[in-house]
């Protein structure tokens, strides 16, 4: 029996996952970590803490099991900017995806770009490399002098593992200096924007094999030397492989992280005409991901958590089924940090309308997630005015461990909500990719159907309650531009 390894380098957290080659998990090991804000609006993690604490997990696992380890994959957070000198060292922290500092870029990129969209077949958001990268040579010109290499986070620890610089398809994609149609880095705007082309490493397909693992990074795992490493992909197109979402069905993954997402595989480089969401291409070869990103999903809970002095999420979820559905007119907007679809403003903020004497914490918390689910629903009217229609939902994430989200989601999305048996859809689909690099499954598809099980238990829209979550979603609409002025 073969075994593999999926590490899922998040934005809280490193979990790394060994899995048979049947699906049955052996074995999970976990390390959480900050975010560094040595200023409101920015976002960083010191690379070398995070490949410690990946280290940690890896030890971890193989020191309980001794299996015959054929490959590892990766799925890693997205768009952040990792920075190596010409002896392949750490400049400076990573400037991750939450990062917000550099609007003056993106405006500036936009003037020296102006079909930039057309391009990339996306907006172009701050806390993405290109921005990051921009800033850093306007604020930091000593930094910049020195750079070699960039990439993105998951490609730091996979360098680290095996001495191979390169990224993956999804990740650069997500960069926001890539040609959508190519599937290559632009090389139009990079020579327009006065980059140096020789920074961008290779970019290769998530199953390539891209080294075997070396001899530092066995010493400090216990891991055995040659392992193959994969290049692995983007978190959110790497989660959609370990919910088994594969074949262009009529399936969403309704993603809670940190952040939230809505997404569809799809087999063209389809794109809203206003870019209020992003494309990025898939993890699976010719494939396209589709997808609404929020910013603000558990950690708009995490936050209220904190505010209640709630013990745990059961207790959260618990009062929130105690509230009506509508929480009592209490409608919350959850752009505690900024919004990506459908405004693309980091100046965003969050508000709760119609408060009064009546609400409570059950209703407080029970708008919160209701707001969270409304702004998946904002993806949802944008994948339908492309044409797009579905028939059920994947729930994946943090979110799917609770029956308040999953019933909001189908009443909301007005879909039937599924969820997996195996909750962590990173780290599997990062060992699906292992898998199929490896030799041990022919296709992405045919490991997911022997790998990916969904639980029996389903949940269904509930009708009274879908007109109900029609108006309410109507008013939440309404709240961004009538109050951005204010
Ligand atoms: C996706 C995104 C986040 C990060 C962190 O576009 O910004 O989901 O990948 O997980």
């Amino acid at each position: 029996m073969r075994y593999f390894i999926g590490i899922d380098l998040g934005t809280s957290s490193v979990k790394s996952l060994l899995m048979s080659e049947t699906g049955d998990v052996i074995g999970i090991a976990q390390r959480e970590y900050d975010i560094l804000k040595a200023n409101t609006s920015w976002a960083e993690q010191d690379m070398d803490s995070l490949w410690l604490k990946t280290c940690e997990t890896l030890q971890e696992l193989t020191g309980k099991f001794k299996h015959n380890i054929a490959g590892i994959g990766y799925s890693g957070q997205m768009h952040g900017l990792v920075m190596l000198d010409r002896d392949n060292h750490l400049i400076r922290r990573a400037i991750i995806w939450a990062d917000q500092r550099s609007g003056d870029e993106i405006e500036f990129i936009s003037r020296v770009i102006p079909d930039y969209r057309n391009i990339t077949f996306n907006s172009l958001s701050t806390g993405f490399l290109a921005a990051s990268l921009i800033w850093v040579r306007e604020h930091e010109p000593d930094n910049y002098s020195k750079i070699a290499h960039v990439m993105l986070p998951k490609d730091y620890i996979r360098f680290k593992m095996s001495g191979e610089l390169g990224t993956d398809l999804s990740d650069a994609s997500g960069t926001g200096i890539f040609d959508m149609q190519r599937r290559n880095w632009s090389t139009g705007m990079i020579r327009e924007l006065e980059l140096d082309p020789k920074i961008f490493v290779s970019v290769h397909d998530s199953c390539e094999i891209a080294g075997q693992l070396n001899q530092e990074c066995s010493d400090l795992t216990g891991l055995p030397e040659g392992v193959n490493l994969v290049y692995g992909g983007g978190d959110t197109l790497v989660q959609t492989i370990g919910n088994g979402v594969t074949d262009l069905t009529k399936s969403l993954i309704s993603n809670i992280g940190t952040a939230s997402q809505l997404l569809c595989p799809v087999n063209q480089p389809l794109h809203d005409k206003e870019f209020r969401t992003n494309t990025f291409c898939h993890v699976v070869k010719n494939q396209w991901l589709l997808m609404g990103a929020n910013l603000n999903g558990g950690v708009a809970l995490k936050w209220l958590k904190n505010i209640l002095e709630a013990p745990d999420y059961n207790y959260m979820t618990d009062l929130a089924l105690q509230s009506e559905p509508g929480a009592k007119n209490l409608l919350f907007l959850p752009y505690l940090n900024g919004e990506r679809t459908p405004y693309n403003d980091p100046e965003a903020r969050g508000v709760f309308l119609g408060l009064s004497l009546v609400h409570s914490r059950k209703e407080l918390i029970r708008s919160v997630m209701e707001g969270i689910i409304f702004s998946q629903r904002e993806t949802l009217e944008i994948f339908s005015q492309i044409g797009l229609k579905f028939s059920r939902v994947i729930a994946s994430g943090g979110g799917a461990k609770s029956e308040a989200f999953k019933s909001i989601i189908a009443s909301t999305l007005k879909c039937e909500v599924l969820t997996n048996s195996i909750t962590e859809q990173g780290c599997i689909g990062a060992a699906i990719l292992a898998a199929v690099g490896t030799g041990a499954f022919s296709s992405i598809h045919e490991a997911c159907n022997t790998i990916v099980k969904f639980d029996e238990r389903v949940t269904y829209p509930v009708k009274d309650l879908t007109g109900r979550y029609d108006e309410l979603f109507a008013r939440f609409h309404r709240i961004y531009p009538a109050t951005k002025g204010v």
